[in-house]
């Protein structure tokens, strides 16, 4: 099966703008379909550095010597790059979120199609599973990740639920928390309420949140003058983040006005929102949600 088919990628690749000679970093390497479009418009002199925490992702390294794949979380991203001796990058791509090699991988439990263990860890020596969230959290944390991350109304419910049947048994499979859940599951709408369940916990175990603001932070100080940001994002949680942090270089809130009525803003964004054809998505159903911003430094 094919790792991964790339989304949006003749887009997100020119909204980097790409200098043939430049520093290029791709901070979710994957199945590498991003990095080969972006080594195909590099000459001999540019560079490209490609993140990803997944082992798998790993063993999809190209090997061509300007290209360097860092096996670390993006969240760190600038104390990588340093250690390369890289302070100012030309452009930076990132394609959220989970790859369809994932997914589709039932033992790593990201998929509410198969009945495995509760891990969803995209990188396999971290220390948060899903399984630690479902059946240690506190009823009131997990019912504000269900709340937050999962964006359901009866998160309160859901989280009472989950900590009745794992005071009597464990939970310790997605099918065994699917049987648990499934008086707040209608036939009719069970998957869409299941992805939203899945996506919560998967959000929590791998901190998406805290590290997507970790690395937009970094940002306007990595990229040189006309320097560019591409991101692809996959749901309305990440993709708010990155809208306001390019708008307004603030994740919630107004920015403060000088006495001019002035804001300082570090970025800016460059051109409209972009989501993929209708012949994309017809070809590649997982692009359906993507959404394409683009920024530069101001
Ligand atoms: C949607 S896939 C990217 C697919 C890639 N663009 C391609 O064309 O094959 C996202 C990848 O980013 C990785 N990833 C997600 N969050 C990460 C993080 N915080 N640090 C490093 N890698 C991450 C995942 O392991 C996954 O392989």
């Amino acid at each position: 099966m094919e790792y991964h088919s790339p989304v949006l990628l003749k887009e997100s690749v020119d909204g980097l703008n790409i200098k043939p000679d430049g520093v290029y970093v791709d901070v979710t390497f994957g199945g590498g379909g991003h990095s080969k479009e972006i080594l195909r418009r590099l000459n001999e002199s540019g560079k490209l550095f490609a993140f990803d925490q997944d082992e798998d992702a790993q063993r999809n390294s190209i090997d061509d010597s300007r290209f360097t794949l860092i096996p670390q979380n993006f969240r760190f991203i600038k104390r990588y790059l340093r250690f390369y001796g890289v302070r100012k990058v030309d452009g930076v791509l990132a394609d959220l979120g989970v790859s369809s090699h994932q997914f589709d991988e039932a033992e790593r439990g990201f998929s509410t199609r198969f009945d495995a263990d509760l891990d969803m860890r995209m990188n396999q020596a971290g220390h948060l599973s899903a399984f630690e969230v479902v059946n240690n959290y506190e009823e009131d944390r997990l019912s504000s990740v269900l709340f937050q991350y999962s964006e359901l109304r009866n998160a309160k419910a859901i989280a009472r639920k989950i900590v009745e049947a794992r005071s009597e048994k464990k939970i310790r499979t997605s099918f065994e928390l699917k049987e648990v859940l499934s008086e707040f599951v209608p036939k009719s709408v069970e998957h869409k309420i299941l992805a939203q369940i899945f996506q919560g916990i998967r959000i929590e175990v791998n901190q998406e949140i805290e590290v997507l603001k970790e690395f937009l932070l970094q940002i306007p100080e990595l990229l040189n003058e006309d320097g560019r940001l591409s991101v692809i994002s996959y749901h309305s949680l990440e993709d708010r983040l990155v809208k306001r942090f390019i708008r307004s270089g603030l994740f919630e809130g107004e920015p403060e006005k000088d006495m001019f009525g002035n804001v300082d803003v570090p970025m800016k964004k460059v051109g409209k929102l972009i989501i993929p054809s209708f012949s994309e998505i017809k070809k590649n159903n997982r692009a359906r949600s993507a959404k394409l911003r683009i920024a530069t430094i101001k």
